[in-house]
C-alpha cells in the first residue's frame, strides 16, 4: 500500500515529483494530464545530472535528500519519476520513511505485460539501472513467464539533451545499441529512462514497425490517482493547480520549453541541496 491512510485531510498538499533533471517532465505531464486540479512540486536535480552512470550507494544519497527536500515541503506522496532512482534507492527509501513513495518500474512493467503478445521485452535504460536488475526482478514478480533482456544506452540521455528527438544521429546510435541484442523476438520495448520517450520518434523509426514502445508514466499516474481517491485525499478544487519547479541548477534555458508543456501556472525557483 503506498498512501497513508492518516493523509485524509490532506487534499490541499501538493504532490511532489522528483528526477535527476527535466526528463522526468514526461512523468509529469502525464500526472498533470490525469489530474488538473492538483498543485505540483517537481524538483530536477540538474546539478547532479546524469544519474544514470553513479553507483547505486551515491544515487541513494542522492535520492535521499531529493525525498526530504519534498517531504519538507509538505507534500502529501512522493513520485520518483527516475528510473535509475526508483531502481537503486526506491526500497531502502521506502523502508526508512514511513511516507508513500511511488516508483516509476513497478507501472512501467505492467504497461509492458499489457502490450506484448509474445511474452518477449526488451529493456532500454541507463547503464545504473541495467546493473540493479530491477526491471527484470519485477518481470519475474508480475510473470515470470516473461522474457526479459536488457540494454544499456548510455549516448541516449545526451542526446535528448541536446534536443535530437527526431535526428539520423539518434536513430544510427538506437540501431548501433539494437545490434547488441541477443534475442531480436522482442514485440515490446519499455522506455526504461524519463528521457527515452522524448526521443519516440528516433527510437520508433530505429526499431521499426510491429514493436510497441511503453513506459510507466500513465499507468504510474493512474495508480497515484487511484490511491489519493481511495484515501478522499484528490484536491476538490475545479481551478487548474499549480506547478512549482524547483532545480539544482540553473534551467533558465528550457524555461520557455516548460511553459510550452504546462503553461503559465509554473513557478521557478532554485534550491541548493
Ligand atoms: N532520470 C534518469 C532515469 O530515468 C535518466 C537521466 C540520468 O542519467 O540521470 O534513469
Amino acid at each position: 500500500m503506498l498512501l497513508d491512510p492518516s493523509m485524509s485531510n490532506t487534499s490541499t498538499k501538493p504532490i511532489g515529483v522528483f528526477d535527476s533533471g527535466l526528463g522526468g517532465l514526461t512523468v509529469l505531464k502525464e500526472l498533470v494530464a490525469l489530474m488538473p486540479n492538483e498543485n505540483f512540486i517537481y524538483l530536477g536535480d540538474v546539478a547532479r545530472l546524469p544519474y544514470g552512470t553513479k553507483s547505486s550507494t551515491v544515487v541513494t544519497r542522492y535520492a535521499s535528500r531529493c525525498v526530504d527536500y519534498l517531504v519538507g515541503r509538505d507534500v502529501k506522496l512522493v513520485v520518483i519519476a527516475c528510473n535509475t532512482a526508483t531502481a537503486t534507492a526506491l526500497p531502502e527509501l521506502r523502508r526508512e520513511r514511513a511516507f508513500p513513495i511511488h516508483g516509476v518500474i513497478e507501472p512501467g512493467v505492467s504497461a509492458a505485460l499489457a502490450h506484448t503478445r509474445k511474452k518477449k521485452v526488451l529493456v532500454l535504460a541507463t547503464p545504473s539501472t541495467v546493473k540493479s536488475d530491477a526491471y527484470p526482478k519485477e518481470f519475474r514478480r508480475q510473470d515470470p513467464s516473461v522474457s526479459v533482456e536488457q540494454l544499456a544506452c548510455p549516448l541516449l540521455v545526451p542526446l535528448a539533451e541536446e534536443g535530437w528527438f527526431d535526428h539520423e544521429v539518434t536513430v544510427s546510435v538506437m540501431r548501433e545499441y539494437m545490434a547488441r541484442a541477443r534475442d531480436p523476438e522482442f514485440d515490446t520495448v519499455v522506455l526504461g529512462c524519463t528521457h527515452y520517450p522524448l526521443l519516440l520518434p528516433s527510437l520508433s523509426r530505429a526499431l521499426g514497425p510491429g514493436i510497441r514502445l511503453v513506459h510507466g508514466g500513465a499507468n504510474l499516474a493512474a495508480q497515484v490517482k487511484i490511491g489519493l481517491q481511495a484515501s478522499h485525499s484528490l484536491r476538490s478544487s475545479s481551478q487548474p493547480g499549480s506547478i512549482d519547479l524547483v532545480a539544482t541548477d540553473v534551467i533558465s534555458s528550457t524555461v520557455p520549453l516548460v511553459q510550452s508543456l504546462f503553461g503559465p501556472h509554473c513557478n521557478f525557483s532554485l534550491v541548493d541541496l
